[in-house]
């Protein structure tokens, strides 16, 4: 049996990462069994609580960057999760309100609160497509809708890699994307390592996987760099996540942590 009792894919007896990632950031859409495992990962790596604000904190600043920088509007958030503040269309439209962003995620409470994400500015546009990353075709034709494949697109890749363990698939998923993007686009990736703490996030990993149905799988930072093979690292290039373009107003501590992260120009 499951508590997949109303038929809507959400199971409220297994533990789900999206839910226990918004769990780590203080949100209220998650479920018993989420703090549970949330709080098994917590006993081993007390940083995880550090570790998924600071990754929401890159996602702000890239964003940021993005738009007002490097002149980007148009966004397909891969790997999305639950509607949280500072969603990447909320920090792309507070610069250019005619961004127009593309979500992708296959987890169904995410698609649940997908509502909360396609809200936007009047002048540009939000879409959400519920879809596994590896199905490339489908999200490419669904996110043709909203966006101009002529024109730059910010592909954001931001805590989804470690869910497909193969090397091979998820460079492969990564090629493709990026492949399907002109010139003059970027692509934005955080992934964690065990290059900080080492042995604590291997065991953090390894009880993880015990419980959740989407085995969790480290990379190190070379594997990570290597999702940029063929684009133009943008300074400070695959760094800790608060090492990435800090805000010097921010009273965050700048220090390395097992959440790395970059950006890529195509
Ligand atoms: C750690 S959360 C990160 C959420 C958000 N990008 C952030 O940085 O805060 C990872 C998200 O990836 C989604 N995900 C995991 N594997 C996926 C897959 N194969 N296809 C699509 N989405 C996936 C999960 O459902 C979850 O919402």
């Amino acid at each position: 049996m499951t508590g997949d009792a109303d038929g809507t894919g959400i199971d409220s007896t297994v533990p789900h990462s999206a839910r226990i990632w918004n769990y780590w950031l203080g949100g209220k859409d998650n479920y018993a069994i989420d703090r549970l495992a949330g709080d098994q990962t917590i006993a081993v790596l007390p940083e995880i609580v550090d570790i998924a604000r600071a990754s929401r904190g890159f996602l702000a600043r890239v964003v940021r960057y993005l738009a007002a920088d490097a002149g980007i509007r148009q966004f397909l958030d891969v790997g999305t999760g639950l509607p949280t503040a500072n969603n990447t269309h909320e920090v792309a439209q507070r610069v250019a309100p005619e961004s127009r962003v593309v979500y992708v995620d296959n987890d169904p409470l995410v698609l649940t609160h997908a509502r909360a994400l396609l809200i936007g500015s009047p002048e540009g546009a939000t879409d959400y497509i519920d879809a596994d990353a590896r199905d490339v075709d489908k999200i490419l034709a669904g996110a043709a809708a909203t966006l101009d494949f002529t024109r730059p697109v910010a592909i954001t890749m931001l805590g989804i890699l470690p869910f497909i363990g193969d090397n091979d698939e998820a460079r492969g998923i990564v090629r493709r994307l990026v492949a399907a993007v002109p010139a003059g686009s970027y692509l934005a990736i955080t992934h964690s390592t065990s290059e900080v703490s080492g042995e604590r996030v291997i065991e953090a990993v390894r009880q993880w996987n015990e419980v959740a149905p989407t085995p969790y799988h480290l990379r190190s930072p070379e594997q990570i760099a290597a999702f940029f093979e063929g684009l133009e690292l943008i300074e400070p290039g695959l760094v800790p996540c608060p090492r990435w373009r800090p805000d010097p107003d921010s009273a965050d501590s700048v220090r390395d942590m097992d959440e790395y992260c970059g950006l890529g120009r195509k």
